[in-house]
């Protein structure tokens, strides 16, 4: 419903942008409609990510880029008993995610460049991270440096769902170098993204899934 009506909102907002830009959009103003369309995981995907959560009841879940805050509606009703940690920039997009999310508790929304605020708010909360959902600054560097940064706060239970893994060629090496780490014990590709588990009783194994 929500996302219905962000798919009509004719509203222009300026952009503020830390992360790799738009293959579809170059102007820093941009439709509110524009931004629904081509920047938001698909409603499928927000299905699975709630079902994941409702299936291994996850408490303490990440979201890098939080854009319009749709997704973070479905983390934030998966599990109304979870901390939802998401992180945004632009602080227009930010404004209108908490518009829409305004009656879920829940939801901690840090505003900054994630590199600085990350890092702060998992030192000064220290939390057993179980679900993580990157879909920020999509390059290799900030992938790699995103993932460094959760690293130490990830269990052998937790799931880290890195997006657009094949958007790049920077993206791709760092989806590359990810599944590749001693800590990871097996991967699924879905295209879209990828999910990284950490669990030692996995083989290592790496699947590609057509989702
Ligand atoms: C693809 S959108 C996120 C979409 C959202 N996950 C969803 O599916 O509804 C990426 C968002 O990450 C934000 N972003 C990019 N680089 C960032 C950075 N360095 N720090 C904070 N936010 C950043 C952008 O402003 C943008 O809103």
């Amino acid at each position: 419903m929500k996302r219905k009506g962000l798919l009509k909102d004719e509203t222009e907002i300026k952009i503020v942008d830390l992360g790799a830009g738009s293959k579809v959009e170059k102007s820093n103003k941009r439709k509110v409609k524009s931004i629904a369309r081509h920047s938001l995981s698909s409603a499928k995907f927000s299905r699975f990510l709630f079902r994941l959560i409702q299936d291994f009841k996850f408490e303490n879940i990440i979201e890098l880029g939080t854009s319009l805050g749709i997704n973070t509606a479905y983390l934030a009703t998966a599990n109304p008993e979870a901390s939802i940690f998401t992180f945004e920039a632009d602080p227009n997009a930010l404004k209108i995610a908490k518009e829409i999310n305004k009656e879920h508790e829940n939801i901690l929304f840090y505003a900054g460049d994630i590199s600085n605020s990350l890092p702060n708010t998992l030192q000064n909360s220290n939390p057993k991270i179980d679900l993580v959902y990157a879909d920020a600054n999509h390059t290799n560097e900030a992938s790699i440096n995103y993932f460094n940064i959760i690293s130490p706060y990830l269990t052998s239970q937790s799931i880290y769902i890195l997006d657009d893994i094949h958007w790049s060629a920077g993206m791709q090496k760092a989806w590359e170098e990810l599944k590749g780490r001693k800590e990871v014990t097996s991967s699924i590709d879905l295209f879209d993204a990828g999910l990284l588990f950490f669990n030692p009783d996995f083989e290592k194994q790496h699947y590609v899934l057509d989702f």
